[in-house]
């Protein structure tokens, strides 16, 4: 074969790749699991944002926090800027449309759950307010799902609050995590002859949670639970989505 026929072929395997690659990620199943993937780690990161602000908001010799709406958006926006490269005041145009649509509701439904606790969050004279991530994740998770044909909640196996409690989809890939070593990976299915997109991406005990979820099993914990005797590295739940492939 002449070295340029040689080439030829190796251009034309080339564009063929390219081209395959283009109309797959615009596939409407592709485009669904982009932003299943995105609102799980938008959640996540409100989770993080008001982990990082804990020792602030339990602060009782202090009245004003400062931890307004605008505040948590301004981290929220950092530090999801910082884990996807994903500007949530400037969305890049390639984002999917639905993914376009969706982000801003789930930012808007997190910050109107910062706004509903300020005045718990601003009182003075008590430390402890329930106003933790697993608090945040749930009401955020419910504002939202409420508004959208979008599912969003966070669950577990044996959840403190019942609202939380998984169904039969969600126990089964939840009972094959908890079996599994830590893996940050979301699980990602089509089902109901693939109309239905469910993800479920896994949250994991560290050490910072113990104080609450972690030993003396069955004693009761500051937020008057009792504590279920996990260890740092035990699975504590999931953030589960459901899109369909076709809104309803
Ligand atoms: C101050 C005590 C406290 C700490 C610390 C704490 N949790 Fe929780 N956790 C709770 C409470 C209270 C609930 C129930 C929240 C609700 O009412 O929705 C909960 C609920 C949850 C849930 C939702 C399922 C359920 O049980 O309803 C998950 C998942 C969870 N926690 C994981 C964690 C992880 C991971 C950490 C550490 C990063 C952590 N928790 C730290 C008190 C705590």
């Amino acid at each position: 074969m002449k070295p340029h026929t040689c080439l030829r072929i190796v251009l034309i395997l080339a564009s063929m790749l390219l081209w395959w690659n283009l109309s797959w990620a615009q596939t409407p199943r592709a485009e669904r699991e982009h932003t299943a993937q995105s609102l799980a780690t938008l959640l996540n990161v409100g989770r993080l944002v008001v982990e990082r602000n804990q020792p602030l908001i339990n602060d009782p010799q202090k009245g004003d926090k400062g931890f307004t709406p605008e505040a948590f958006e301004h981290q929220v926006v950092e530090e999801f800027l910082r884990q996807t490269a994903i500007d949530l005041n400037r969305l890049p145009s390639d984002l999917p449309a639905l993914e376009k649509i969706q982000l801003p509701l789930l930012l808007r439904a997190s910050k109107e759950v910062v706004a509903d606790a300020q005045f718990v969050i601003n009182q003075r004279g008590i430390g402890y307010k329930n106003f933790i991530p697993a608090t945040f994740g749930s009401q955020a998770a419910r504002k939202f799902s409420n508004r959208s044909h979008v599912k969003i909640k966070q669950t577990a196996l044996n959840p403190r609050n019942l609202k939380n409690l998984p169904d039969a989809y969600e126990e089964q890939i939840l009972n094959r995590l908890a079996a599994q070593p830590v893996s940050h990976a979301p699980v990602t299915e089509w089902i109901d002859d693939g109309k239905l997109l469910r993800t479920l991406t896994p949250i994991y005990y560290s050490q910072d949670c113990l104080v609450c979820h972690g030993d003396p099993k069955g004693m009761l914990d500051i937020s008057g639970y009792l504590r279920e005797g996990a260890r740092e590295g035990d699975l504590a739940g999931a953030i589960s989505i459901q899109i369909p492939l076709n809104n309803p």
